[in-house]
């Protein structure tokens, strides 16, 4: 028996989904049939548009979702995006099932005045610049019709706010302050490196509304911050002085213990000197970012967590100076017309991976990755998360209730019969061999390539011979 399944997504929650289905298609007598669509000309979603360059070993996760896009039964239709060059009912009548994939597309905003002057970014905006999104501009870091900003704030900014204590905003503390010698070891786009070049940046402010305890770090990146060359990290021991509910924290969770710890040692340490410094400020919430026609610094309180456990701001406001702030408080899921959406919390509303729709569960509608959590959780989440998804699509067919009847070859002659050109596997590994080509020729293990041109002239080049 046929099972043909559409995922609508190529980061790692589709691909751990696809690799889920075809396992269990050997184990049974289910022909699965896999079709991975991806709005983007290459696969891999933030695993290559969010991942930070200079974490090279992660980035390499792509190696093991490439094995699965490649298996046998599974094809990738990049360059397909679902909504815009077909739609939902379109995608749902040529499979037997669909399952969402396609993350959280957008970024959290937070509410504050003059959060859109000229100098304030969005983190997901500094993250696709740098990793060479082909949305973005990698001259100017402009998408199409929007404003250039990356190089200009970058080469002028001297002091840096960056707001929200998670790992992305140490993704993006590390490229305002890493060498540029070590960055050149990245695979970051040519024109992103030389952009970084004549960055002017000295000191970053990281916000974080709660204490030490309550960061969304995790460990071994928090200590990475410490072992960066010519950086000192400025925090106010005080604020490692915990509160009763700070000390509960640090009994029940290891993580906030370990990170506590981490910048305990860091408190000892002599400072002064370096290039760079990167100061933590706990209990320091933003009330709005200073600025008339750009911005020039951000108004910010000390914050306490009140009785019902909401972040209150407690004193007076004072202004940290900055010509740059980052906004790194969260993504955020996009609706999808046709498919429902809980406004509320930015996801898809599901149990155990199946749809809910006008409050029933959707025949052949299932949802996996930060679409369907929401977006936290590193890399690996998304396999146990894919994998639940794929055990209640396959428990449908076996009960019944999800019978299969599509056929194999509907969804490549949809595509075609709207005049589309997907990019499959074999011209990513055209794009992959070219971004090889070009980092080499400049001694750097890759370069990506970050114009969408670039991509689709090397999806086309033929090997030689
Ligand atoms: C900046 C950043 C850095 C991170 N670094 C790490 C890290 O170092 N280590 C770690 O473990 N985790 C990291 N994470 C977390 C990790 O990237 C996520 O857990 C994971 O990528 C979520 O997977 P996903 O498949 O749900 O979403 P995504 O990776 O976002 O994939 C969604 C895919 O859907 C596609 N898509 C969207 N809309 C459509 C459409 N309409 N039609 C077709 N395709 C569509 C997108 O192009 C994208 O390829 C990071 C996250 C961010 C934001
Ligand atoms: N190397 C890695 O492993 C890596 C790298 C990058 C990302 N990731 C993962 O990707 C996921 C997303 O990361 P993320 O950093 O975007 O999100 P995150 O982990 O949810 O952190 C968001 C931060 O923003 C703060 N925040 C939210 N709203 C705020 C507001 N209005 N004002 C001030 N601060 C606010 C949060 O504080 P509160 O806690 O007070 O809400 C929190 O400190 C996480 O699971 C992360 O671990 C992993």
């Amino acid at each position: 028996m046929h099972l043909v399944v559409a995922v609508v997504g190529a980061g790692p929650s589709g691909v751990y989904a696809a690799e889920a289905l075809t396992r269990r298609s050997r184990s049974e007598d289910l022909d699965v049939r896999v079709a991975v669509l991806d709005r983007l000309p290459v696969p891999f979603g933030l695993v290559r548009y969010g991942v930070a360059p200079d974490h090279p070993s992660i980035r390499s996760i792509r190696g093991t979702l490439e094995r699965t896009l490649d298996a046998a039964g599974v094809t990738f239709y990049g360059d397909v995006q679902v909504g815009r060059d077909l739609s939902v009912e379109e995608l749902r009548a040529s499979v037997d099932a669909v399952v969402y994939a396609y993350g959280a597309g957008s970024d959290r905003r937070l509410g504050i005045p003059g959060e859109d002057l000229p100098g304030s970014v969005a983190a997901p905006e500094l993250v696709t610049w740098y990793t060479g999104h082909p949305d973005v501009h990698p001259d100017d870091g402009s998408a199409a019709a929007g404003h250039p900003w990356v190089p200009g704030l970058l080469s002028t900014a001297r002091e840096v706010v960056v707001v929200g204590a998670g790992n992305v905003a140490l993704d993006v503390v590390r490229v305002l302050v890493r060498g540029v010698d070590e960055l050149a070891a990245t695979d970051m786009p040519d024109e992103v490196l030389a952009a970084l070049g004549s960055r002017t940046v000295t000191d970053v402010h990281v916000l974080a509304r709660r204490g030490p305890a309550y960061t969304a770090f995790t460990t071994k990146e928090l200590r990475e911050l410490g072992e960066l060359d010519d950086l000192d990290v400025v925090l106010d021991p005080a604020d490692l002085v915990l509160d009763e509910s700070s000390r509960l924290v640090a009994e029940t969770d290891r993580v906030a213990a370990r990170n506590l710890a981490v910048m305990a040692e860091w408190a000892q340490r002599p400072t002064g000197g370096a290039r760079h410094r990167v100061h933590l400020h706990f209990w320091t919430s933003p009330l709005g970012v200073a600025g008339t026609d750009r911005v020039e610094g951000v108004q910010v309180t000390r914050s306490a967590i009140d009785a019902e456990g909401l972040v209150r701001p407690v004193g007076d406001a004072w202004t940290i100076p900055a010509q740059l702030v980052v906004r790194a408080v969260g993504y955020r899921g996009l609706r999808l017309a046709g498919v429902p959406y809980d406004e509320r919390t930015g996801r898809i509303p599901h149990s155990e991976g199946r749809v809910i729709r006008d409050g029933a569960f959707s025949t052949g509608e299932y949802v996996t990755g930060w679409i369907k959590r929401g977006p936290t959780g590193v890399i690996g989440t998304n396999r146990s998360d894919a994998v639940e998804t794929v055990a209640s699509l396959l428990d449908d067919v076996e009960v019944g209730t999800l019978q299969p009847s599509a056929s194999p070859e509907a969804l490549s002659g949809l595509l075609a019969g709207r005049g589309l050109h997907p990019l499959g596997m074999p011209e990513w590994h055209r794009i992959d061999a070219a971004e090889i080509a070009r980092g080499q020729e400049h001694g750097r293990p890759r370069t990506t390539l970050a114009h969408r041109g670039e991509l689709l002239a090397a999806a086309d080049e033929q090997p030689p011979g």
